[in-house]
């Protein structure tokens, strides 16, 4: 089986290369070389690698700078996936496009399921929505959407590397309580994928192929936290790993004293429950794949330093 990999130094596409199954061959793209808001390149390069399934990692990630570059992250999220899914179409590949948390409002207070009413609050989140909508629109049930949240690896820009930096230079931290959601290792999220991957061959789409329906899934870490839960835990299990030497004082702020250019989501906890049953994947609780996470920063020497 062949798989076509977009934004393949981003967290989850450098993960994805890390972890492909021996039985599939991948092709992976970045920016550069597949920028997906060009459709004649996105058509070219699908039609040369003729992929299988297409994986779509490639995203506008800038929560905040989203704000005000709207027509930047509306060209990738949203037209780079209709880019994608018409060149799939054109070639019968399906496509698993990744998408997120922040297609909601956050005001439920039980795990969203696929089917909840989705309201961003935000730029990022409503580009994202309108790339599901273009993907669902174009591809039917030849697409699959994984919305997952929180994300981090050892690879790229998170929370995790951040706090990990700023746990070393400060004397103090305040961290956001009163946003809840859970945190997602993006090794984790690829490995559900790959099995996802392998389903597709044959279950994938089945169910609802009578329908034509774009299928949704959600997938993040098992558990609940808020920011401050997990910068907690990061100081806790970072100083046992010895990536610390010492622990600061952490306290918790309300998210009105650490104001930022995008709304986010008060909780967007997600159930994982059709992803777990359709792939057989269970998930892991968040703090055990903190802790697989800062274990690889550790023997790998993964720089969290400064990009300054
Ligand atoms: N990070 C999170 O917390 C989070 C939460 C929920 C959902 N998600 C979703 O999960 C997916 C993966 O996220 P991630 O954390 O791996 O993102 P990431 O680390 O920010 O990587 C995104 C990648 O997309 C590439 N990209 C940007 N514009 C592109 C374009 N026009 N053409 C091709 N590639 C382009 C970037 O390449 P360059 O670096 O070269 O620009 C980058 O490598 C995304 O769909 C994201 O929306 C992420």
């Amino acid at each position: 089986m062949k798989v076509l990999i977009t934004g393949k130094n981003g967290q989850l596409g450098s993960e994805l290369q890390r972890s492909c199954p021996d039985n599939i061959e991948i092709q992976c793209f970045d920016s550069q070389s597949l920028d997906i808001t060009d459709i004649a390149v996105v058509n070219e390069i699908l039609i040369s690698f003729s992929p299988d399934i297409v994986i779509n990692t490639a995203a506008y990630t800038a929560v905040d700078k989203a704000e005000s570059d709207i027509d930047a992250a509306y060209a990738v999220n949203q037209t780079g996936a209709a880019n994608l899914a018409t060149a799939c179409k054109a070639i019968s590949a399906k496509l698993i496009h990744i998408s997120t948390d922040f297609v909601f409002d956050g005001s439920k207070t039980t795990p969203y399921v696929s089917a909840d009413a989705t309201n961003p609050l935000g730029v990022y989140g409503a580009s994202k929505l309108a790339g599901e909508q273009a993907v669902s629109r174009i591809l039917g049930s030849q697409a699959t959407i994984v919305r997952t949240a929180w994300v981090y690896s050892k690879f790229g820009k998170n929370f995790v590397k951040t706090m990990l930096r700023l746990m070393a230079e400060k004397d103090q931290l305040g961290i956001v309580y009163d946003q809840v959601g859970t945190p997602t290792w993006a090794a984790g999220l690829a490995n559900m994928l790959w099995a996802l991957v392998q389903k597709q061959s044959d279950k994938v789409g089945a169910e609802s192929k009578t329908l034509n329906q774009t299928k949704i899934l959600n997938w993040t870490d098992a558990g609940v936290a808020s920011w401050y839960d997990f910068a907690v835990a990061i100081q806790e299990l970072a100083i046992e790993q010895g990536l610390l030497n010492k622990a600061i004082p952490i306290s918790a702020i309300p998210a009105s004293s650490y104001p930022t250019p995008a709304k986010r989501p008060e909780f967007s906890v997600l159930n994982k429950t059709e992803a777990e049953a359709l792939t057989s994947v269970k998930t892991i609780h968040w703090r055990k794949q903190l802790k697989s996470m800062l274990e690889q920063v550790k023997a790998e020497k993964v720089k969290v330093e400064s990009d300054k």
